[in-house]
């Protein structure tokens, strides 16, 4: 075991229901080490996916939230001031880099095109990281693989990877599960029955219907587990799905009151 990376290791497996060959696919990408994206709304399985993928590969995963602020030196590192005079403290992703992580990137759009261009040598045939500051430049680990993740529908004009980014990765579409295996994901990860899981699933998917009608997302798989948890936990059904799945999902009173007939509807 690598000591550096110790504490990245996923020591169960990971639940995962394969919805339409992702795994052999990550496996495929993995075994020629090319970088892969996963797009697709909120909670519907990206994160699961790859901790499932990291465990059955049998690497340890780094995630790296991304967002705004977040410069180069947040991802490869930085000098730090300490008691021995400044030393040099790797990143997150040199740290996947040097030691053969998969280093996950989640909600990639969120970094500024200067902070997304340092996955640029990494993420070509060099698959190498220079370390500008430290005048270090180094080869990736055989095993390393960059996974990054998205959600299309957030995207503004503003927020969108360039060509020269996107055209470095291959990519998986994410959606919710269709409903037998989405059923089967909710009552697996809920605990519960799945006729409960059923009519969970049922609102869930009348919820994707109100998109159209101004909703923003519908309900997520994981919104739904939340929902089967709490009736699983002893509050009553309707209760739970006004906290688990009507309120959270919008703050318009027409949305919420369309919501709210869909759970009446069910329970
Ligand atoms: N195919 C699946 N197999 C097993 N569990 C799943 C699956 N899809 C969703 N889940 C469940 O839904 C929850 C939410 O999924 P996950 O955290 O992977 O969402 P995500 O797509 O990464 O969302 P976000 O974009 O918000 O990070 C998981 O914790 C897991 O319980
Ligand atoms: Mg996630």
């Amino acid at each position: 075991m690598i000591e550096a990376l110790e504490e990245y290791w996923i020591g169960h497996e990971p639940f995962y229901n394969e919805v339409d060959r992702e795994v052999a696919m990550f496996e495929a990408a993995y075994a020629l080490r090319l970088p892969l994206m996963l797009k697709g709304p909120t909670g519907c399985g990206k994160t699961r996916l790859v901790e499932h993928m990291a465990w059955k590969l049998d690497r340890p995963l780094v995630t790296v939230a991304c967002n705004e602020d977040m410069t180069a030196a947040d991802l490869v590192g930085r000098y730090l001031l300490d008691a021995n005079g400044t030393t040099w403290h790797d990143g997150p992703l040199t740290m996947a880099v040097r030691h053969g992580a998969i280093c996950y990137l989640d909600e990639v759009v969120e970094t500024r095109q200067d902070t997304t261009v340092v996955i640029h040598p990494l993420t070509d045939a060099r698959r190498q990281l220079p370390l500008d500051k430290k005048g270090e430049l180094i080869q990736a680990h055989p095993d390393f693989q960059l996974v990054v993740s998205y959600n299309p529908g957030y995207q503004s004009h503003t927020k969108d990877l360039k060509q020269s980014t996107r055209q470095r990765f291959l990519a998986l579409d994410f959606n919710y599960p269709p409903a037998d295996l989405e059923r089967r994901i909710v009552a697996h990860e809920a605990g519960i029955d799945s006729a409960l899981a059923a009519r969970l699933v049922t609102i869930g998917e009348q919820s994707r219907a109100l998109v159209e009608r101004g909703l923003e997302e519908g309900m997520s798989t994981r919104m739904l587990i939340h929902a089967g948890r709490l009736i699983r936990h002893g509050v009553d059904a309707v209760a739970a799905c006004n906290l688990a799945l009507v309120v959270p999902l919008s703050d318009e009173p027409d949305l919420q009151r369309a919501l709210k007939n869909l759970v009446d509807a069910h329970f």
